[in-house]
């Protein structure tokens, strides 16, 4: 059966396969969030011609049902048909991302006092040729050179004696070696070649990110980042660990994410002229279900009671049997996980965030695709997920996306005339609304009185901006040509439900150490959503505690930074350990009190307005 899709190719599907299925296999990929389940609503396609068997269509409105619009993953040809895929439905991960660096990493190192002592360690040896008289293999030759350096014990792997009689002559016996602290030989190097570089890679559950280094001096020498193509299987961790359980599909969520790294680096390579040989070292950051996914490690334990995931601690790999297109011998490192649901990814938080050393208490939140929270000193750690959902990403929200170009990232509402004032990343046409949009224009819509403390809209306001559709009231935030972008009283419960879901994390923590939230001294924001967030707007709506605004820093993306410490020092690794090691973790979906807290945060900004004086005041007076 064929599939003709306007404006582009014509595919063939298989007897039984649904449109998205086949779509997928021919390299045309769908915003999936549910994984092709047909519960998200957000892989719509319109039927043109041709018999189809079209499934649920509860997430479609009558307006595009009458439009011939169809769920791709619950829509099966009968025959040949034509389709047309709209914008907004197209999955495009190839797109470059803005990129925050993180400012001066060199200094940051400095100042966390960590020394460069990276993962590879080098020495210079000069080897006595062979000669009729001497001869000793290459390798013997090389091992009696490293003893009398005092490395006796020095192993090597198939890959590294496979260019080495080439090396040695080629370098005249002249050559640094490069080997790791547990002595691997890694590379034999000219000694004209100083620099020598490596990898802190962090891979999200939407985005990775590859800082390349060069360990010679800590310096950044170039950052690339893409989506995670694992996206395709799925928005949030639940729906790949799914796939991963399917034929193939563990490998497959593998393959697509090691080709993401790949793919980031070579361009970079050439960007910089460094060959990917001398690359040699990796180190990868990721919460826990990414990291062994990295691995091929089957993660359906972790969704699982007891919930215990295959490994915290990772063994060092090399990155030729990891697939990662440098020096095959190089090791790479996996920054380690405390739990099921508090991985790497948080660890390195809290590496960088440095709040494990200093006495004051400090609250670490990555307000990410997950939601993690850890809260402590030099003394105690406690951490916690809150499985606030992927809905600051785009997911489950009607017109919601990424914070990339065309996204509603800032709204200010008249409360005079209702009307909106939108900022749009890149000033572009609206395409959509990102997770600071949201939360901005709930905080708009309740202080100027078009939602009540519950998120619902008020019925009798004289505006054209509320309308009621099939799915219940929305608000009209842009009138576009060809659609409208609007916010439902569905997506504000949404986005209420992971609002609260964190309030309630980090309250139902403090608890446990039973402290109140005015012994905080510091929080800390991290992950990509932080980069965007409005502190005071986040407040309004009662997702983070009304604290004064000079407590929050904004401590960009955590994981990579953490990564990037781990790469250059062998005492920021030590403490990466000893942070996984001394965090004791809550799980809070077992917990009585988290439920109680949930409910009272499910309002805005709360149900206990006493917790949220400031914007008591401001409630008031409006
Ligand atoms: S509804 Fe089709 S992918 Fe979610």
């Amino acid at each position: 059966m064929e599939i003709k899709i306007t404006n582009g190719k014509t595919i063939q599907a298989d007897p039984g396969q649904s449109v998205y299925k086949a779509l997928k296999d021919n390299g045309i990929y769908l915003v999936a969030s549910c994984g092709g389940k047909g519960v998200c609503g957000k892989c719509r396609v319109k039927l043109l011609e041709g018999p189809a068997k079209v499934g649920s269509t509860a997430k479609l409105l009558q307006k595009e049902l009458e439009e011939h619009m169809v769920l791709a993953c619950t829509t099966f040809p009968e025959g040949d048909i034509v389709i047309e895929i709209p914008e907004e439905s197209r999955l495009v991960i190839g797109d470059k991302i803005a990129i925050s660096r993180s400012k001066d990493l060199r200094s940051f190192l400095h100042s966390v006092e960590a020394g460069l002592i990276p993962a590879i360690r080098r020495v210079y040896l000069e080897l006595a040729p062979p000669t009729i008289q001497d001869h000793s293999s290459d390798l013997e030759r090389l091992r009696l050179a490293l003893a009398e350096k005092g490395l006796e014990g020095m192993r090597f792997s198939h890959g590294f004696v496979l260019d080495l009689a080439h090396s040695l002559r080629a370098l005249n016996w002249k050559f640094n070696l490069d080997y790791t602290e547990d002595l691997y030989a890694v590379a034999i190097a000219s000694p004209e070649q100083v620099d020598r570089y490596g990898l802190a890679v962090d891979i999200g559950t939407t985005t990775v990110v590859v800082y390349l280094v060069n360990y010679s001096d800590g310096s950044l020498v170039d950052v690339g980042m893409t989506y995670n193509s694992q996206m395709r299987f799925g928005d949030d961790v639940i729906t790949r660990i799914v796939h991963a359980t399917e034929g193939g599909g563990l490998k497959e969520l593998r393959d697509v994410v090691v080709n993401d790294i790949n793919d980031i680096l070579a361009p970079m390579l050439d960007r910089q002229s460094i060959r990917s040989a001398t690359v040699d070292s990796v180190v990868i950051s990721g919460n826990t279900t990414m990291s062994q996914l990295f691995w091929g490690l089957d993660p359906s334990s972790i969704r699982e009671e007891p919930y215990v995931p295959t490994l915290n601690t990772y063994p060092i790999w090399d990155a030729g049997t990891a697939g990662i297109k440098i020096n095959p011998q190089a090791p790479v490192y996996t920054v380690p996980s405390v739990g099921s649901y508090v991985g790497g990814d948080i660890v390195a938080g809290v590496l960088a965030s440095r709040l494990h050393l200093n006495s004051e208490i400090a609250l670490f939140m990555d307000i990410g695709t997950n939601g993690e929270i850890a809260i402590g000193n030099n003394e105690w750690l406690m951490t916690a997920a809150c499985s606030a959902g992927p809905c600051f990403e785009g997911s489950g929200i009607r017109h919601g996306m990424r914070a990339t170009e065309g996204a509603i990232e800032s709204v200010k509402i008249d409360p005079a005339t209702f009307e909106p004032t939108l900022g749009v990343i890149g000033n572009a046409t609206p395409a959509g609304i990102c997770g600071s949009g949201m939360i901005d224009a709930i905080s708009e819509l309740f202080f100027s009185g078009v939602i009540d403390q519950r998120g619902k809209f008020m019925r009798d306001l004289k505006t054209d901006r509320i309308r009621i559709e099939d799915e219940g009231p929305e608000f009209i935030l842009y009138r576009g040509e060809r659609r409208n972008i609007v916010l439902s009283e569905v997506d504000i419960e949404n986005v209420m439900r992971a609002k609260a879901a964190i309030y309630a994390g980090v309250s139902v923590l403090l608890k446990e150490v039973g402290l109140s939230l005015d012994i905080v001294d510091r929080i800390y924001i991290a992950g990509g959503f932080g980069n965007y967030l409005n502190v005071d707007k986040a407040i309004m709506i009662g997702m983070l505690p009304d604290l004064p605004k000079e407590k929050y820093s904004f401590i960009g993306n955590t994981s990579v930074a953490g990564a990037y410490l781990c790469l250059l020092s062998a005492k920021m690794r030590k403490e990466a350990e000893e942070i996984a090691a001394r965090m004791t973790y809550v799980e809070l979906s077992v917990s009585r009190g988290f439920m109680d807290e949930y409910m009272s945060a499910l309002f805005l900004p709360h149900t206990d307005m006493s917790l949220f004086p400031t914007v008591q005041d401001l409630y008031k007076k409006s």
